[in-house]
């Protein structure tokens, strides 16, 4: 019954049932609260991902003892501290952001989380400095969170810069619910879940945004 109610698209999560699981299985210390308030504090959007999203993140990159990462879309900064904080020892996160204002408060929050010297903010347009970030990997994970209209190059991209076995994420992959419009960005996202089945082993994670996972085949 259950699996039929979600193949309906009903969901049990309330928003009271989410704050009480994300109270136990997802507490937030000062650095992650900070981060995770920043956007709004800051008069940013506040569109960074939900607690459990960012546990996720963190979770499957210690399964896969991630130790090089990429990161495209920073905005305060709180994914980047979640997935920072998972990496192997010795481990590095890059992470890119278009806006320089976003760019400091992540800088700021990356510092006081402890996490300077293991996760960078690279300020730019993720299109123009990926060509140049991909002389260090091949790369554990790559996690895609920018701009949606560009997702099919940023999974292209992804495809060639990721080594086997490594993890290609992507999250609002519903498009806000747009996914099946007529439109060149809605397009754009299905062209990256369809061309990502090519190269990885897929999933799309039914979190509320949707989040793309793939294994890159050997
Ligand atoms: C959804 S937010 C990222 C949230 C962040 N990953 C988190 O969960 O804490 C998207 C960010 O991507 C940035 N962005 C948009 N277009 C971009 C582009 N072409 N290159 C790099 N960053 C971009 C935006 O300024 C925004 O800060």
């Amino acid at each position: 019954m259950a699996d039929q109610d979600s193949r309906k698209g009903v969901s049990y999560v309330t928003p009271e049932v989410l704050a009480w699981i994300e109270r136990v299985h997802v507490p937030h210390d000062p650095a992650s609260m900070r981060a995770f308030e920043s956007p709004e504090r800051e008069g940013m959007p506040a569109i960074q991902v939900g607690a459990s999203e960012g546990k996720t993140l963190a979770l499957l990159l210690r399964l896969v003892a991630a130790r090089k990462v990429v990161e495209l879309g920073t905005l305060a900064g709180y994914s980047a501290i979640q997935m920072g904080r998972a990496l192997a020892k010795g481990g590095q996160l890059w992470t890119v952001e278009l806006e320089p204002r976003h760019a400091a408060v992540a800088r700021a929050n990356i510092e006081a989380a402890g996490l300077g010297a293991v996760v960078t903010v690279i300020e730019g347009r993720a299109l123009d400095v990926l060509e140049g970030l991909a002389s260090k990997g091949p790369f554990d994970a790559i996690f895609i969170d920018a701009d949606k209209g560009s997702y099919d190059r940023y999974g292209r991209w992804a495809a060639r810069a990721i080594r086997p076995g490594g993890l290609l994420l992507a999250d609002n992959a519903y498009y806000f619910g747009d996914l099946l419009a007529d439109t060149a960005e809605a397009a754009a996202m299905r062209r990256f879940h369809e061309e990502s089945r090519e190269h990885f082993e897929t999933v799309c994670i039914p979190t509320p945004e949707g989040l793309l996972l793939g294994i890159r085949k050997g």
